[in-house]
């Protein structure tokens, strides 16, 4: 079992000093902030006893002004340390180091923000949360998205998109003596292979790789090359709100949309022929975006969408008429 300690759910709106500002004995100094998950942590062990695996994910960075500078910064890494520390102390098995106050945060999932597909995401979420409709107009509006994608995307040069949180974890298992798992970009061997025997961390944990070639692991074991990795653009994050979970990157399928959608509905008849890239014919449509990251050039598909298509079709057929009105009405008002 994994209590989920990061990424700015319950957990993290206690810890992080970005966030916490209670003023009971669970705000304030570090101590207090951690004292929730300490009890949470304590409680669960009194019950299952120690021989039970139970283990924390938690942020080692909160960035918790890397979407909106305005904001405090959130823990520190030396805080976070501390945490840590406590974590061990109140009977951890394992640490799973992430970063980020929020989810999904600018640096986590590290990659690509595909504003098409939010633009839906927040139209699902539109009636729920404190800032989904704010949202919703700032991607619905594409004139508003170029705000939010530099807001988004001006912390990203400092990061590298594979092993993001490697330096971070590293700091945290040179403080304790249970096993930590890094998360954030693990799809390259060499990569997954030199921080496991550099001391950076124990494990590393997968997940959009996972998504994109479900077989990765024996692919690796077997020494094959990925033939078409991961391109972490982060749209089977987006998609799963209300899609079955999949890879949502048409890229990956020689940009052909049938040959993608019925790989992801290959979940629910996993018998049928998985798809193999080769020749399709292309159906992309969009504009591509760059977003220049520690160790990349990421570029990213801006993709209209059926409901996008259509609105921009009603506003040119609404321009047109208006235009067509007024030439109309200059004409007969020249003539009279
Ligand atoms: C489809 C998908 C859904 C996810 N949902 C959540 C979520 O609800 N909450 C969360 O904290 N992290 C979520 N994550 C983040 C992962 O737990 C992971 O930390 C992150 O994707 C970085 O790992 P990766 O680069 O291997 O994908 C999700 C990731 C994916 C791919
Ligand atoms: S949609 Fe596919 S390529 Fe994009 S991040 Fe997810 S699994 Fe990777």
């Amino acid at each position: 079992m994994e209590l989920h300690a990061s990424h700015g759910y319950l957990f993290t709106q206690f810890l992080s000093s970005g966030i916490n500002d209670r003023e009971d004995e669970y705000g304030g100094p570090l101590e207090n902030r951690a004292r929730f998950l300490l009890e949470v942590i304590a409680a669960i062990r009194k019950t299952v006893g120690r021989d039970f695996h139970l283990g924390v994910k938690v942020n080692a960075i909160d960035f918790n002004d890397a979407l909106f500078p305005w904001k405090e910064p959130g823990n520190t890494l030396d805080e976070s340390i501390k945490v840590c520390k406590w974590i061990e102390e109140a009977g951890a098995d394992h640490l799973h180091v992430s970063i980020g106050s929020i989810f999904p945060h600018p640096l986590l999932p590290s990659g690509g923000f595909p504003a098409d597909e939010l633009n839906w995401w927040y139209g699902i979420m539109g009636s729920s949360g404190v800032g989904s409709y704010r949202n919703y107009a700032l991607f619905h509006f594409k004139v508003l998205r170029p705000i939010f994608l530099w807001l988004w995307n001006r912390t990203k040069k400092h990061h590298s998109i594979e092993g993001i949180v490697v330096p971070y974890a590293r700091a945290v298992k040179q403080a304790v003596g249970i096993p930590v798992i890094c998360t954030g970009g693990f799809q390259n061997p060499d990569l997954i292979r030199k921080v496991l025997t550099n001391g950076s961390c124990d494990a590393v944990s997968i997940g959009r790789p996972l998504v994109a070639n479900n077989d990765l692991p024996r692919i690796i074991e077997e020494g094959r090359e990925i033939a078409q990795p991961c391109t972490f653009c982060n749209r089977c994050l987006v998609n799963a709100v209300y899609n079955p979970l999949g890879c949502y990157d048409v890229t990956r399928f020689d940009y052909d949309q049938t040959s993608m959608i019925n790989e992801v509905m290959r979940v629910f008849d996993p018998s049928r022929k998985p798809y193999i890239y080769g020749d399709s014919p292309r159906v992309l449509r969009g504009k591509t975006y760059s977003v220049k990251t520690l160790d990349t050039t990421f570029t990213d598909l801006v993709r209209e969408s059926p409901v996008d298509l259509a609105q921009l079709r009603f506003r040119k057929r609404l321009l047109i008429a208006a235009i067509v009105l007024i030439a109309a009405t200059v004409t007969v008002w020249l003539r009279r």
